[in-house]
C-alpha cells in the first residue's frame, strides 16, 4: 500500500474530510465519516477511521459505491466497522485494495459483486459469516486469506477466474455451500490448509469442489421448474438418455434454430454426434396453431426429442424450454437424462419486450448481448431502447452528427460523478439487431417527442421555440423545453432521422415517446410566435390549454404520416391522459400508476391496442424492497416481486378487450440509478422471470406460490451461468 500519513494528522481529524496528500494521479483523503462534503467525488484512496460508516439510506457505502468513481483504495483497518452490508461496494470496478478491520464481523450479499479489480483479500479472524455472492465474479482475485472460520454463502467465491492461491487458519472447513466456490473445479489453485486438515478439507461440502478433477461431469436433469409455466405439460414416466441422441434434424427454415440446437446438445448434454440411434427433431407446422405462431410442442420420448413450432419463433421458444429441461443441480454438470414429457405452450400475449434506457447511463451493445440472451431464455421477444433523452442522443445519425459528437457526452447523473460517454454507430446497431434477432427478440428503437429531446435541442437549437442552446441535462425529472411544432426544421429533422432509422431497425414498431410534455413544458409552445402562427393557420381558437394538445396532435399526425406511409411503421406512444385520442392504429402504452383504467378505456373508445407496464406492476428501475438499490432516488415507490407477479395483462377487463386490445406487456428498466450492467441485471431479475410469466402463460397456469420456487432456481442458474460465462452467446 502505498499511503502514509504525515504524522499526527489521525488524532485530531474531526472534519467531514481531510485531504492528506493531494497528488495529480492519486486523490487520498481521510474520512471518520461521509458528511454533506462532495470532496470525496475524486477521491482514488480512502482510509476510514473511528465511528462505523453508516449504512442505511445515502449511506457512506452508497457514496463509497455511486459517487466515488475513481475509488482504488478502500482502508478500513481503523474505523470500528462491524458490517459490510448486502450491495456494499457492488460492481466497483475499479477498486483494487480493500482493507478490512477487525472488528468486522460479517460481510453481507453481493458486498464486493464484480469488483474485478480486486487483486488480494484478507478476511478478518472475526468475520463470522460471508453472504451470498459477496466476491462473485472478482475476476482478478489472486489470493484469498480466511483468518477465521466464516460461514460461506452461496456463490460467494464463485468466478474468480483468476485465483492462485486460498489460505485458511482453521483447522476444521469454515462451513460452506456447494456452490461457494463454483467455477474454481480443477483449477491450477493452491490451497493452503493447516496441517493435518487436508483431509477434511477434502471431504467438506463446498471445499471439496476444490479438490476435483475437470472431468465433464455429468448429471440427469433436476426438477422440472419450467418458467414461464407452459400451457400443458404431461410425464410420461420414461427417461431419454441424451448419450442416446446421434443427430439433430431441422426443416430446411431452421438453419438458425438447428445452429442453437447443436450450440445446446454439444455444451449442455451427454449428446455425441453420430453415436446414439435418437434424434432431435425440429419441425415447422404452420398449421399448427390458429392463434399464433409462437406456439410449439415439445414432446420427450426414449427415442428422442421432437419439437414442432408454428414458426422458426415457436420452435425457438421451444428450444428455450428444452434448454430449461436440460438444467442440472450442479450448474458446471452436463444434462445425462431427461424425463418424457409432452408439453404444448403458447403466449397469452403477443409482444413481451423489457425496456432499456441506454441515455441516461450508457450501455454498450457488448453488454446488451448476453442481456438478450437472458431475456430470450424466458421468452421475452422485444427490446426497447430508448435511444434519445434530455441526457444523451445515443444513435448515430448521419444527416446530424453533431447529435453524437455533441450530444452523447457528459458528466453525471444527479450526485453521480460519473462520465457518460458512447453511442451506437448504425453499422454496430444494425449487427446487435441481426445478433437478436437469432433470438427472437426484436429492437424497437424510442426517439421521443415532443419532451424528451433536449440532447437534440442541445444540438440542434433551431429544434426549439427560443432557439436557444441547453445543456445536456445530468439530473432526473422533466425538462421544459420541447421541440417547436410550429417550426418546419422539426419536421425535416425527425424525417432524416426516420429515414436513416428505417434502414437501421427492421421491427414494424416505432416508439414516439409523447410522454411528459404536459404542463408545465407544454407552456413554451404559448409563447412562440411560429406556434402561433400555427394555431392560426389550423384555425386553433381555445384558450383553456387545449390549443397545445392540439398542436400536439398536429406533430404526431404528420410524424405518424411520414412513417406509415414511407416506411409502414406502427408508432407506439406513453399514454397520457391529457392527450385522450390515441391515432387510429397506433400502440399505446400504459405506464402511469394509477391510470391504467384510463388507458384502456381510451385504448378501447380509439379502437388502440395497449402495452400493459403500469409503474406499480411494471417498473423494474425501481427498488424491489424498501432500502434496497437504488437507495437514493428521486422518490420511486417499492414494486416488489410480488407486485410484479400479479400484473394482471387483462387487468380485470375480461377476454374480449384482452382478444381485440391487449398488445402485451413491457418492464421498464430507466436507467437514471442504474450505473452498471450488473445494476442492470440487479434490477432486471427476477423481477423481469415475473413479467415473463404474466406475459405468457395463461391465469389457470399462475400461481405465486409456485413461481416463487421456480423463481429462486432460475435465479441460481441465472447466477452460475453469468459467473461461469459471463459472455455466453
Ligand atoms: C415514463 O416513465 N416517463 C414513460
Ligand atoms: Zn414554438
Amino acid at each position: 500500500m502505498q499511503f502514509n500519513h504525515p504524522a499526527g494528522v489521525l488524532p485530531q481529524l474531526k472534519e467531514d474530510f481531510h485531504e492528506v496528500s493531494p497528488h495529480p494521479h492519486s486523490h487520498h483523503i481521510l474520512h471518520d465519516r461521509f458528511g454533506t462534503s462532495r470532496g470525496h467525488v475524486a477521491a482514488t484512496h480512502i482510509t476510514f477511521v473511528g465511528s462505523p460508516l453508516s449504512t442505511t439510506g445515502n449511506s457512506d457505502f452508497r457514496r463509497l459505491r455511486d459517487c466515488c468513481p475513481r475509488l482504488q483504495e478502500v482502508d478500513l483497518r481503523r474505523s470500528l466497522c462491524q458490517a459490510l452490508p448486502p450491495n456494499a461496494l457492488f460492481a466497483c470496478h475499479r477498486l483494487q485494495t480493500l482493507l478490512l478491520p477487525d472488528s468486522l464481523q460479517s460481510i453481507g450479499a453481493r458486498a464486493c459483486y464484480a469488483c474485478d479489480s480486486l487483486t488480494t483479500l484478507i478476511l478478518p479472524p472475526g468475520v463470522t459469516e460471508v453472504g451470498d455472492e459477496a466476491f462473485a465474479g472478482c475476476r482478478r482475485l489472486r489470493s484469498l486469506t480466511l483468518s477465521g472460520r466464516p460461514k460461506l454463502g452461496r456463490l460467494t467465491f464463485a468466478g474468480l477466474d483468476s485465483l492462485q492461491e486460498i489460505q485458511v487458519s482453521a483447522a476444521v472447513p469454515p462451513p460452506a455451500h456447494p456452490s461457494t466456490f463454483l467455477g474454481l473445479r480443477g483449477r491450477s489453485l493452491r490451497l493452503r490448509v493447516p496441517r493435518g486438515s487436508e483431509q477434511a478439507y477434502r471431504t467438506a461440502p463446498g471445499w471439496s469442489l476444490l479438490y476435483e478433477a475437470d472431468e465433464d461431469a455429468a448429471q440427469p436433469a433436476g426438477p422440472l421448474g419450467l418458467l414461464p409455466a407452459p400451457d400443458s405439460l404431461v410425464q410420461t414416466g420414461g427417461t431419454l438418455l441424451l448419450r442416446h441422441l446421434g443427430g439433430i434434424e431441422a426443416d430446411p427454415s431452421l438453419t438458425n434454430e438447428y445452429q442453437h440446437a447443436l450450440q445446446l446438445l454439444a455444451t449442455r448434454t451427454t449428446y455425441r454426434p453420430g453415436r446414439g440411434r435418437a434424434r432431435l427433431l425440429l419441425r415447422v407446422d404452420s398449421t399448427y396453431s390458429r392463434h399464433t405462431d409462437e406456439a410449439y410442442r415439445l414432446e420427450v420420448t426414449t427415442r428422442g426429442i421432437c419439437i414442432t413450432g408454428g414458426s422458426p419463433r415457436g420452435v425457438f421458444w421451444g428450444l428455450m424450454t428444452l434448454s430449461q429441461l436440460l438444467d442440472t443441480p450442479d450448474p458446471e454438470a452436463r444434462c445425462s437424462a431427461l424425463p418424457t414429457l409432452v408439453i404444448t405452450d403458447q403466449p397469452r400475449t403477443a409482444l413481451r419486450e423489457l425496456m432499456v434506457d441506454p441515455a441516461r447511463i450508457f450501455i454498450s451493445l457488448d453488454d446488451l448481448r448476453p442481456f438478450v440472451v437472458e431475456m430470450a431464455r424466458y421468452k421475452f421477444n422485444a427490446l426497447h431502447l430508448h435511444l434519445v433523452d434530455d441526457q444523451a442522443w445515443r444513435i448515430e445519425i448521419k444527416s446530424y452528427p453533431l447529435l453524437t459528437e455533441q450530444g452523447s457526452s457528459r458528466v453525471g447523473m444527479d450526485d453521480m460523478p460519473l462520465q457518460i460517454s458512447g453511442y451506437y454507430t448504425q453499422e454496430e446497431m444494425r449487427d446487435f439487431v441481426a445478433f437478436a434477432a437469432r433470438y427472437h427478440v426484436e429492437i424497437i428503437p424510442e426517439i421521443e417527442m415532443p419532451g424528451h429531446e433536449v440532447a437534440a435541442i442541445h444540438c440542434y437549437p433551431r429544434l426549439t421555440c427560443g432557439g436557444q442552446q441547453v445543456p445536456l441535462r445530468t439530473t432526473c425529472g422533466v425538462s421544459n423545453e420541447l421541440l417547436c411544432p410550429g417550426e418546419e426544421f422539426v419536421y425535416e429533422f425527425l424525417g432524416n432521422v426516420f429515414r436513416e432509422l428505417s434502414t437501421v431497425f427492421p421491427s414494424r414498431y416505432i416508439h414516439l415517446g409523447g410522454d411528459e410534455a404536459g404542463n408545465p413544458p407544454l407552456g413554451c409552445w404559448t409563447h412562440c410566435a411560429k406556434c402561433d402562427s400555427l394555431r392560426h393557420a389550423l384555425g386553433i381558437t381555445t384558450t383553456d390549454g387545449s390549443e397545445n394538445w392540439r398542436l400536439q396532435d398536429y406533430l404526431f399526425r404528420r410524424v405518424i404520416d411520414t412513417l406509415r406511409t414511407q416506411y409502414d411503421k406502427v408508432p407506439m406512444f406513453w399514454y397520457e391522459t391529457d392527450f385522450r385520442e390515441i391515432p387510429a392504429g397506433c400502440i399505446t402504452f400504459a405506464w402511469r400508476h394509477g391510470l391504467t383504467a384510463a388507458a384502456i378505456r381510451a385504448a378501447v373508445d380509439n379502437g388502440a391496442r395497449i402495452m400493459l407496464c403500469p409503474g406499480e406492476h411494471c417498473y423494474l428501475d425501481y427498488p424491489a424492497a424498501a432500502g434496497d438499490m437504488p437507495e437514493v432516488n428521486w422518490g420511486m415507490p417499492v414494486t416488489t416481486l410480488e407486485q410484479t407477479y400479479r400484473l394482471d395483462p387483462a387487468w380485470g377487463f375480461g377476454a374480449d378487450f384482452e382478444e381485440a386490445h391487449l398488445m402485451g406487456v413491457a418492464g421498464t428498466l430507466w436507467s437514471e440509478c442504474i450505473p452498471s450492467v450488473e445494476r442492470l441485471y440487479y434490477m432486471a431479475f427476477p423481477r423481469a422471470m415475473a413479467l415473463a410469466e404474466a406475459g405468457w402463460s395463461a391465469a389457470r397456469r399462475r400461481c405465486w406460490e409456485d413461481f416463487q420456487r421456480r423463481a429462486e432456481r432460475q435465479m441460481q442458474q441465472q447466477a452460475a451461468r453469468r459467473l461461469l460465462h459471463p459472455t455466453a452467446r
